[in-house]
């Protein structure tokens, strides 16, 4: 049985709000639609979707799954999403609930690479939602950005990271983004079309102490 304790649940009224502006507001206001086509996925790293057996409410595939506000549900088949996670309890616990998802144990990056090679990988929205500070992220997100270079057509990426935590260390969001500019898969990856967007969000992380910043950047690329 899954238990808490040793699988924290991220999602809650902030991340759901967040959810909401990064993914479901930034797919409307790229492509004017509120739902992925059928045949294009939501790549996410999920984290814990499932507990006692059932559906957690509120989780990412809840999210991606349900109307919201008079909106669409941003994928109208199971199949559309595609859940990575780097532990295997959350990912038993998960395909559990959701048998008809697609859920992938392992690295992020690793996963997305072996779908490709696959020509399994097919994303309108991959959502990067992790939990580092800008000096050991934003190089990893600049090797995902690069290598959905390689998927045609358009993908919104959402890349989360920490900018300050407990108060102790800060980065500014300037700073995240210089870091990134200094990659060459960055590099590399805005000269195969990938747009920055000027606005980035900022919230509270979901822990209690409240002195988790988080951000948000979104990319686009057409
Ligand atoms: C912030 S949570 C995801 C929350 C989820 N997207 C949501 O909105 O509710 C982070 C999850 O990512 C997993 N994780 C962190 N880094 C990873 C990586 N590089 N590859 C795969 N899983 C990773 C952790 O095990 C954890 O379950």
């Amino acid at each position: 049985m899954v238990k808490q304790k040793t699988l924290p649940i991220w999602h809650g009224q902030k991340k759901e709000q967040a959810w909401e502006e990064t993914i479901a507001q930034q797919l409307f206001q790229k492509t004017h639609k509120w739902s992925i086509p059928k045949d294009r996925q939501l790549v996410t790293l999920s984290g814990l979707c499932a507990e006692d057996g059932k559906l957690l409410s509120g989780c990412e595939y809840d999210r991606a799954t349900r109307s919201f506000d008079g909106r669409k549900p941003i994928i109208s088949d199971p199949s559309q999403f595609v859940g990575i996670d780097y532990d295997p309890e959350i990912i038993k616990a998960n395909r559990k609930v959701c048998p008809d998802a697609k859920w992938l144990c392992g690295d992020f990056y690793e996963s997305l690479c072996i779908l490709l090679s696959e020509n399994n990988l097919s994303p309108l929205v991959v959502n990067a939602d992790f939990t580092c500070m800008p000096a050991a992220g934003c190089g990893y997100l600049a090797s995902i950005m690069n290598l959905l270079s390689f998927c045609p057509g358009p993908i919104l990426l959402v890349g989360n990271m920490v900018l300050s935590f407990c108060h102790v260390r800060n980065t500014t969001i300037d700073e995240a983004v210089d870091s990134l500019y200094k990659e060459e898969n960055f590099k590399a990856a805005m000269n195969s079309g990938w747009v920055l967007d000027d606005e980035w969000y900022w919230y509270k992380g979901t822990g209690k102490s409240g002195g988790t910043c988080m951000a948000s950047l979104i990319f686009f690329k057409k």
